[in-house]
């Protein structure tokens, strides 16, 4: 593991019970090097997901990673946070009374311009989020295309949606940065509901977080046992599934990741279907491939990676 250079990433999320892993596990796993952390609008306000951002990063010991606000809303439109699913501060559930590290003087967009120009290398971008702060940044500042490696972002399915029949919440929250991203030329991977709602916290999962004996464990054990009571009132799961961190190990180790690479495109318009992921599976349209489409995924060795980086940043 040790060998090989680790990957320069920014996470941009809206934290968020699933966006919280995945911070943690983007911390806790040596492949990756965390440039920085941008926040967007979306499961909470803009103030609320900075204010979790900070919390996560400071449980996980990573207080000297950067972290700037970006949005406070999509383009277009008006925001709706998902307080039904991640509560009213967009982590409730465990005590994360903790000193917080301050957030940058620059808006997300700008500390994601600095950080990718500045890094020497090209630059993976992880958006857990709505991909308003990652759309602003490839319209404003076009010059730092060539330094994006990928993006990968969490949001959208090949199939039914959860915030509309159709639509998927980062999606459906700015459709029009999603399809900014996707016409972006960039290589862009898309990690689904279709692949996130196959990776359940179960209760044994929450049991071996408790497990740790570490505060970090309790809090996670306490994050997904919260989600797990909105997933089942709302959505009627007997397991939550989690979401943002798939797109964090998707970075890590493809190989658990199965993707195909197809046209996508997001529906705009439509009366009932605004914010879907339109993703021709079969090639029917003649389009260009535009995304590499998670399809299927090795659970068991994502819960690995991800336990195992949660174990590591308890150590700390
Ligand atoms: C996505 O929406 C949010 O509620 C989660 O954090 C995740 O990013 C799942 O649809
Ligand atoms: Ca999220």
């Amino acid at each position: 593991m040790g060998d090989v250079a680790a990957v320069p990433v920014i996470i941009d999320c809206d934290p968020g019970h699933d966006d919280a892993l995945a911070l943690l596990l983007a911390v806790g796993d040596p492949r990756l090097r965390l440039l920085g952390v941008t926040t967007v609008a979306g499961n909470q306000t803009l103030a609320k997901t900075t204010s979790n951002a900070l919390k996560i990063l400071a449980l996980a010991g990573a207080v000297d990673v950067p972290v700037a606000a970006g949005c406070d809303r999509p383009l277009v439109g008006e925001l709706t946070v998902a307080g039904d699913i991640h509560g009213e501060s967009g982590l409730d559930g465990p005590d994360l009374e903790v000193p917080v590290g301050g957030v940058a003087d620059v808006h997300g967009v700008e500390l994601m311009r600095r950080l990718i120009l500045g890094c020497g290398e090209p630059v993976t971008l992880i958006a857990t989020g709505p991909l308003t702060n990652v759309a602003l940044l490839l319209r404003r500042h076009p010059e730092v295309a060539p330094y994006v490696r990928r993006v990968v972002f969490m949001g959208g399915s090949t199939d039914r949606g959860n915030t509309t029949p159709y639509g998927e919440f980062n999606i459906v929250t700015d459709p029009e940065a999603a399809d900014i991203v996707l016409r972006s030329g960039l290589p862009v991977t898309m990690i689904g509901l279709n692949v996130t709602h196959q990776a359940l916290a179960t209760t044994q999962i929450i049991e071996e977080f408790r497990g740790m004996g570490t505060r970090l464990g309790v809090i996670c054990a306490d994050l997904m046992t919260f989600f797990a009571s909105t997933y089942r009132r709302v959505f009627g799961f007997e397991h939550p599934p989690v979401h943002d961190p798939i797109a964090v190990a998707c970075v890590i180790d493809p190989s658990i990741i199965a993707t195909v690479a197809v046209p996508v495109t997001v529906e705009l318009v439509g009366a009932y279907t605004r914010g879907a992921t339109v993703v021709d599976l079969h090639g029917r349209s003649g389009a260009v491939a535009n995304a590499d489409v998670a399809v299927g995924i090795e659970v068991e060795a994502f819960w690995r990676l991800l336990m195992a980086a949660v174990r590591r940043v308890s150590e700390v």
